[in-house]
This record gives C-alpha cells, structure tokens and sequence, in this order.
C-alpha cells in the first residue's frame, strides 16, 4: 500500500483541510526527465500560512495544485530522490527546496549542474524562479545533517531578512534614526533586528509585538526597545522612524502611521502574519506603504554581486544569527498527519510558541 498522501487546503477557506491519497507516489509513471522524491522533513511558520493567505494574489497556489477549489501550501525543506529518470540525478540524493505539504513530489528536471537542478514542469514556468530551484545538499558549503532543521527554517526567512537590511543600508535607513518592527517576535523579524544592531552607528530598533509575546520579545536580546501592541501610542517618542510591517494588520498599521507623523520616512509592508486582520490601510497618513519582495531584491543582488556572492555573503551572515538562537529556540520536530495538523492549526490561530520551530514530516 503506498504511504502517499497529500495535506490539502481549501484555498477560501484555510481552517477546512484534509488529508487525501498523494497526486504524486512510488507508482507515478515517470516521463523522461522527471524525478521523484519523498519529502523527508520540512519546516513550519507563518510565513507558510502567507503562502496561503495570498495565495492567489502571488500565485502560491500554482506551485503545487490539488483538485478544485483546494489548494497545497508550499514549505522549504529536504526530499530524497527516489526514483529517477534523468541521467544527471541519481536515487539516495538528499536535495533541499521547495516542496507541498506532502510525502512525495515528481519534478520535471533540468538545468542539473553540480549544486542541483530547476524543475521546469509548465506550470510553474511563470512563478519567481528562486522557487524553482533545488539544491545538492552534497554540494553545499557547511551542510550537516544535524543542522538540517535550522538551515529548512532560516534560510528562506534569514535570506529576506539579510535583503531587507541591506536595502535599507543601500538607501541610508531613509534618514531614519529607529527602525520599528511590527510581529518583532517572528523569526524574519528577529533576523532583520538581529542585523540592524550590528550596524555601526546604528538606529534604535524598535519591536512591535503582542503583549504575550513582549516578555520573549526581550529576551531575544535583539532589540533596543519592545512595545506592546496595545502601547503603540509610546512610539509618540520615537525618533524619526522607518516601519517593517510583518504583521499586515491594518488597525495597527494605521495607529503606527498616526503616532509618527512625519516623522515615518519609509513604511515597507512584508508580511501578513495577521492574516485575519489582513485590511488595506490606503488611506493611513504619512508615506505609502511599499510591498518588499524576496525574490525581487534577490535578482537584484544576484545582478550586482553573482549569485555565488549573494549566496556567500547571506551564509556568513546566518552563521552568527544561528549562533545566537541557541539561547531562545527550541526545535520541535512532528512526524505524522497528526502532528502536521496541530502545527498548521496553532499557527492559523496565533497559538504558536515564538520560541519553537516546527519541522515536520508526513
Ligand atoms: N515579503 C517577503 O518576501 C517575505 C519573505 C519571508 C517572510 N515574509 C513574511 O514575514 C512574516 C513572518 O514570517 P515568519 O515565518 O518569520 O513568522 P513566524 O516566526 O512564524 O512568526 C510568528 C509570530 O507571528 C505572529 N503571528 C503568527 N500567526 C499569527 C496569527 N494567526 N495571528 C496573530 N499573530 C500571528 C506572532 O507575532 P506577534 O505576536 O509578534 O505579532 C507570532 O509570534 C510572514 O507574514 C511571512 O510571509 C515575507
């Protein structure tokens, strides 16, 4: 009998979810050129419940489809091939990228090279092509198996954090003297803050959270100062001000804009954490609100440096963020649909540790 099985999410709706036989298993026919792998182990945060929650905004929802009006949520993690039918990529490789939430996947392999490979399946021609890429653990600089929950965890969330810090850095902080975090308890969030205090002659980095979350906001040791949400009228002191917004809550972005004034130079939205309260804040005072993109600051960066560089320069950076979460993160690894099913409702709700970092396996 085959172990295959898919999470599916009914994309208007993400609190009705199911478990139903996997569209890919070990009796798929492969074409040539495809490849299948088991997905071994991956990671879970908000940020995938985003992936969700816009999904069809960004076309998240095109990466891995299901039947109807049912979607598959996409993770970062690491999968073994299996069964293969390209020359260039052999069963027993371990390969880290992106996968749905399922026990396999079939890829269309091309562009296979000595760090890895891009699936090149029609469907997910049109979608950023960071996405697409599968890496070669083999080949990766540093990788340890024993490190394979941190690197499934941080490497998309670090990545964005190290590009939002260097675009403000390449754009002078936009004359600000604070940098405000909304969700500071995220890990993105934390990523940013932890870079933004190694900064020499630096801004004053403010954490935004909820007041459950401010004692290990601080903890942290990342951020300067740590306000509650419900105490959003004490940034009435802050300094001339740049706001990352992670959480998208539209009630908070408005208060933040109000309390500053002009004195918010820059106001980058980033996240929906917040996802239920997920409203347009159009019409808040003050400078626009900028969508920042991963994936687009990345090709930029690949342009300037060589995506060699990027990748070294975003690496060295991660090591000493890593170094630093020993003293707040517990890994929590689940395995089953049980335990797939009771991170996924924890984060829908919020109920989340900020402390934990969920890798899972179906
Ligand atoms: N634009 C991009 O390219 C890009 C790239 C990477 C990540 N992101 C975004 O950055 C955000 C952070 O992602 P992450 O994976 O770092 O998050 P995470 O570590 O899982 O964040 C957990 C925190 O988010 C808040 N939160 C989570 N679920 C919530 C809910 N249902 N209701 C209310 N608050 C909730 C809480 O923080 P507080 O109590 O502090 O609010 C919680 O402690 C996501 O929206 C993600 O999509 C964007």
């Amino acid at each position: 009998m085959s172990d295959a099985v898919d999470f599916i999410v009914n994309r208007t709706d993400l609190r009705q979810t199911a478990f139903v036989p996997g569209r890919d298993s070990l009796e798929s026919d492969l074409d040539a050129g495809r490849v299948l792998l088991r997905v071994d182990r991956f990671a879970f945060t908000a940020n995938n419940v985003t992936y969700g929650a816009v999904g069809d905004m960004i076309g998240y929802w095109n990466f891995f489809p299901a039947q109807d009006e049912w979607g598959r949520i996409p993770v970062w993690g690491f999968g073994d091939i299996v069964r293969s039918r390209h020359d260039g990529l052999r069963p027993g490789e371990r390969i880290y990228g992106y996968f749905p939430m399922s026990a396999y996947l079939v890829v269309q392999a091309d562009r296979v090279s000595a760090a890895g490979f891009v699936d090149a399946a029609p469907h997910r021609a049109a979608l950023p092509p960071i996405y697409n890429q599968y890496l070669r653990v083999a080949a990766e600089p540093g990788y340890a198996r024993a490190q394979e929950p941190q690197m499934a965890l941080f490497r998309p969330l670090f990545t964005t954090s190290f590009l939002l810090d260097d675009f403000l850095a390449d754009n002078a902080f936009f004359g600000a003297r604070a940098v405000i975090l909304s969700s500071a308890s995220s890990k993105t969030a934390l990523g940013l803050a932890f870079l933004c205090r190694a900064r020499a002659g630096r801004c004053e980095v403010v954490g935004l959270t909820s007041p459950a979350n401010t004692a290990f906001v601080g903890q942290t040791g990342y951020y300067d100062r740590v306000v509650a949400y419900d105490d959003v009228r004490s940034l009435a002191r802050a300094p001339v001000a740049v706001f990352i917004d992670f959480a998208g809550n539209g009630a908070l972005v408005g208060a933040v804009h109000r309390e500053l004034g002009e004195r918010l130079t820059y106001s980058c939205s980033v996240g929906v954490t917040h996802w239920e309260k997920m409203a347009s804040a159009a019409d808040v005072p003050g400078p626009p609100r900028i969508l920042f993109f991963a994936p687009e600051h990345a090709r930029r960066r690949i342009g300037d440096w060589g995506a060699a560089a990027l990748h070294a320069r975003v690496g060295e950076a991660m090591r000493g963020f890593l170094a630093s979460t020993a003293r707040w993160l517990r890994i929590v690894e689940g395995r089953g649909q049980a335990a797939v099913e009771s991170v996924y409702r924890a984060m829908l709700d919020g109920r989340a540790d900020p402390a934990e970092g969920h890798v899972l396996s179906l």
